[in-house]
């Protein structure tokens, strides 16, 4: 008998052939759950009426970066690194993206529910374990060593073992419990997607790949990081230059 509950991912292929209009055409293969060729929900009665077509979509801006809609169209789960470390200065854009102060009332890059942040961003690399504090863009170590291979072990999957970060998103739904009652949790958890859909979107803007897990044994999860009491583990996002 399996002492603990752990999902097995089986996320499905997908390859992405950006045509030169800037449209992004897409051949699926899942192993299971909906694709392209199988909606989630057929379409109701009445007649679908189609969209104005997506129009071409310049890739960079006029200072070179890359546009939203080139990051959106070109983002993609990545499960295999190079062992290219990232930057300090990378890592601190992904940080940034996720949950980076931008006003003076405090106010941050993803939305929250009443502002009252309900997340932690742990990053992991190969030396050391770190703790994002938004309020000044910093980072405290957490701890003094790597804790990868304890993650590793706690999804059962083979990406974050090989990526050269680990970024860990977590919740305190406790935050948001005095103004939201019984809705913390939900809104703990739609702010911790918000955050961690910034982080994919820098990546590839950083020309990096990354992808969220989040399957897991969030106990382990919590105890290979030392978690405090009430903060539970939503995402494992290993990030790092694709292969
Ligand atoms: C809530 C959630 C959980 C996920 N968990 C995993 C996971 O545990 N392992 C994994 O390899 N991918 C995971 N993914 C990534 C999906 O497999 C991936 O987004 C999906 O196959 C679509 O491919 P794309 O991201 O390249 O568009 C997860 C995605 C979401 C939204």
């Amino acid at each position: 008998m399996p002492r603990r509950r752990v999902l097995r991912w089986s996320g499905g292929l997908m390859a992405a052939v950006v045509a030169p209009t800037g449209l992004v055409t897409a051949a699926c293969s899942t192993s299971s759950g909906p694709s392209a060729a199988s909606p989630a929900r057929p379409s109701s009665a009445g007649a679908a009426s189609p969209l104005p077509p997506v129009p071409p979509v310049p890739s960079v801006d006029g200072a070179g970066t890359p546009t939203l809609a080139a990051t959106l169209g070109t983002r993609r789960s990545v499960r295999d690194f190079t062992d290219v470390p990232l930057t300090r200065a990378e890592l601190g854009l992904l940080l940034w993206a996720a949950q980076g102060v931008t006003a003076a009332n405090g106010h941050r890059t993803a939305p929250s529910a009443g502002a009252l942040y309900a997340l932690e961003l742990y990053a992991t690399t190969a030396e050391e374990t770190l703790h994002y504090l938004p309020d000044g863009h910093r980072t405290e170590v957490w701890a003094e060593r790597s804790v990868a291979p304890g993650l590793a072990r706690a999804t059962r999957q083979d990406p974050p073992g090989r990526a050269p970060t680990l970024v860990v998103v977590t919740v305190t739904p406790a935050r948001l419990a005095g103004k939201y009652g019984g809705r913390a949790g939900r809104y703990a958890d739609l702010e911790a997607g918000h955050a961690t859909q910034n982080l994919l979107l820098q990546a590839v803007a950083l020309g990096l790949g990354a992808v969220p897990i989040g399957s897991f044994d969030d106990g382990d999860v919590a105890a290979v990081l030392g978690l405090p009491e009430g903060e539970e583990p939503r995402y494992v996002v290993p990030v790092g230059h694709p292969r």
